[in-house]
């Protein structure tokens, strides 16, 4: 029988954070036995806001040659850039066609991100929507993301639903793939934030390419309480939050952290949640540099992921296109 399909994507709009690595990328790479996995860097999302196009084209082979880093073999999955795939933007247009603007106008990142704006973009509205065409071109299972995509999810479940119903069964029903801690890591320095790149104090977030000194400043200047106890529970949030780093890094659980550390201060825990996240992201960071210097060798990566991604794409929209009663052409 053939693999489940599992696909994700991160927008080139920034440098990564160890949000992004913990709820999402670091995940990746230990799936592609079991599945056939596609993992994309959605640069038509990222112009949803404005972006200026040389950062645009250095933020996407950065996250390609990031992807590589965290251990994604191109044997093994599909890795492009969405705009080389034409087919996403053909099926999004279907889908916006029964998509209600109400559903679309209740989404919390849509709300989130047009307080920011002077003026209101069509495509910002319609995210979703693309999001939604990403991973029902590839009759996707499973989708590996951190808990702030979970309202997309449930949306791209709701249309795949309703143009199943509508016509016949044609899409795979997608589940979101959330780790067990780390799905939402927060702001050190309002931890009832999540952590984000577009966070205007860069004390607040880490990034993947942070170095060494400056990982363990930022952990040193978190925020935590004054309770004075290490305890893994919502009251301490920023306690919480260190501790979800760390297990993440570590592969431990949060009971075994607070057994660890129980009988010792904040700044020892800091300590080592900042060693963890230095020595976890050393490998990574090396790896980066290395590849990001290849540029023929990227290029080769995502050319043959596009060709790969387009067949199976073509696909899924042909049958779509048949079904809404479009006049098959062939050239
Ligand atoms: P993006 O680029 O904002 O984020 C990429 C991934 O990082 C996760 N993430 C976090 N996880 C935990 N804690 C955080 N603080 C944190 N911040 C970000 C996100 O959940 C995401 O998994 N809409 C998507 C991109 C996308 C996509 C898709 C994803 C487009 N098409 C199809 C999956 C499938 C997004 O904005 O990701």
């Amino acid at each position: 029988m053939d693999k489940k399909i599992v696909y994700s994507g991160i927008q080139p709009s920034g440098s990564l954070t160890i949000g992004n690595y913990i709820g999402a990328l670091s995940n990746f790479s230990e799936l592609q036995e079991e599945y056939q996995c596609l993992y994309c860097v959605v640069d038509m999302h990222a112009i949803t806001v404005q972006q200026d196009p040389a950062q645009l084209r250095k933020n996407t082979l950065d996250i390609l040659a990031l992807y590589l880093a965290c251990g994604l073999d191109p044997e093994k999955s599909i890795i492009y850039i969405q705009s080389h795939v034409p087919q996403h933007t053909q099926l999004s247009w279907v889908l916006n066609t029964i998509t209600s603007i109400g559903q679309l106008n209740r989404m919390t990142q849509f709300k989130d991100k047009a307080e920011k704006q002077k003026e209101i973009y069509a495509g910002l509205l319609n995210y979703p929507v693309l999001m939604a065409a990403d991973i029902l071109l590839y009759q996707t299972s499973l989708v590996p993301v951190g808990e702030d995509q979970r309202q997309h999810i449930e949306l791209t479940r709701d249309i795949a639903e309703r143009f199943n119903s509508r016509y016949s069964p044609t899409f795979e029903i997608p589940e979101i793939m959330a780790p067990k801690v780390g799905a939402r890591v927060m702001s050190l320095q309002n931890p009832k934030a999540k952590m984000s790149k577009s966070d205007p104090d860069e004390n607040g977030y880490i990034l993947i390419l942070d170095d060494p000194d400056t990982i363990r400043r930022k952990i040193k200047r978190s925020v935590t309480d004054s309770e004075g106890v290490i305890a893994y529970r919502d009251e301490q949030p920023g306690l919480k939050n260190l501790i979800e780093m760390y297990c993440a890094f570590k592969k431990t659980t949060p009971e075994e952290v607070v057994e660890e550390f129980k009988d010792q201060g904040y700044g020892a825990l800091k300590e080592a949640v900042a060693e963890a996240v230095v020595e976890g992201l050393a490998p990574v960071q090396e790896r980066f540099r290395e590849i990001r210097g290849d540029k023929e060798g990227l290029e080769k990566i995502y050319q043959d992921g596009a060709l790969r991604a387009q067949k199976m794409a073509n696909k899924t929209l042909r049958k779509v296109y048949k079904k809404i009663g479009f006049i098959p052409f062939s050239s």
